[in-house]
């Protein structure tokens, strides 16, 4: 296991589940998971239940809970999971100006002590909690990247292969666009084994899935009443920093600031990346049809005016 370090900020259901995963993973040799002063001991008890399990799940990772930075220093990735989760009926948008403030307190405590970290945002509305960071840590644009389309398409995998009776194995999917409602399915490059879908499903039943893909964290927020997604937001974040830590260079869908790639200039927006030991390492433009086109610049427009309501 390399000796790397992971900081995960948040202990929350996402921080909490995540923390688990990496140790699980050992992707790391150590995994710090920092919460505010309020959540005195928290952290720390859950690190210590991790540990715990460690003989019995069999893992070596070193798992440490924190209400201050100090015992971030010098860590290879960080994922911001801080700020509010969504309640029934709210969108990720009603989060806004509250999270910005976390994400910004959260980002500069970070780079203090882990100057030359890769950040991963999590917290919503995703794409413009990016911006904040990326303004904030002042990074370079590379090692600023938003945890969504991971999730986004995941879901669309479920969705496809429950619809299809076939192994989620065999299924990938993409999502580009902001991690919002214009989020933008992509059913011509979802594929099963290298089929695309839309040779496999009728219309109705694409149309169908790619709905319920843009409602899928408003689906689960609204039979949890208490909060919103973790388990598959935990396990497209750990896939992330997996793909970093071992420089695997997965072609991950994520939210990267884009500067003239796909006609869109100074927000993040996700589009497919190459994920590796330097963040971001390139973006694949894809070819798109008008319509694919049209709604993924729709959906950059929508990040952008919501970047613009950032006070
Ligand atoms: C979701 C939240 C985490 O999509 O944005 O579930």
């Amino acid at each position: 296991m390399a000796r790397r370090k992971v900081t995960v900020v948040g202990a929350g259901n996402v921080g909490a589940t995540l923390v688990q995963r990496l140790a699980e993973m050992e992707v790391a040799h150590e995994v710090v998971v920092v919460d505010i002063p309020q959540t005195e001991g928290m952290p720390s008890g859950k690190a210590l239940d991790l540990m715990e399990s460690g003989p019995v799940v069999g893992y070596d990772t070193r798992v440490t809970g924190a209400t201050s930075y100090e015992a971030t220093k010098d860590s290879d990735v960080v994922v911001i999971t801080a700020g509010l989760p969504r309640k029934p009926g709210m969108s990720r948008d009603d989060l806004l100006n509250t999270n910005a403030k976390i994400v910004a307190s959260v980002t500069e405590n970070v780079v203090k002590h882990s100057p030359n970290c890769i950040l991963i945002i999590v917290s919503n509305p995703l794409d413009a909690m990016c911006q904040v960071a990326l303004k904030t840590s002042k990074f370079p644009k590379h090692r600023v990247i938003g945890m969504a389309g991971v999730l986004d398409s995941a879901r669309m995998r479920w969705f496809i292969a429950e619809a299809l009776d076939v192994s989620m194995e065999c299924v990938h999917a993409m999502v580009l666009g902001g991690h919002g409602d214009t989020m933008v399915p992509m059913p011509r490059f979802s594929t099963v084994s290298g089929i695309a879908i839309t040779e496999l499903l009728p219309k109705e039943k694409i149309d169908a899935i790619n709905q319920r893909t843009r409602q899928g964290g408003a689906e689960i927020v609204k039979l949890l009443k208490t909060g919103s997604a973790y388990y598959a937001p935990s396990a497209s974040a750990a896939e992330m920093v997996e793909s970093i830590l071992k420089d695997k260079k997965k072609i991950l869908p994520c939210a990267a600031l884009l500067e003239g790639e796909y006609g869109v200039d100074g927000v993040f927006v996700g589009v497919p990346c190459k994920i590796g030991a330097r963040g971001v390492e390139s973006i694949v433009q894809l070819n798109l049809t008008t319509e694919e086109r049209a709604e993924l610049l729709k959906s950059a427009g929508a990040v952008k005016e919501l970047v613009g309501a950032l006070k």
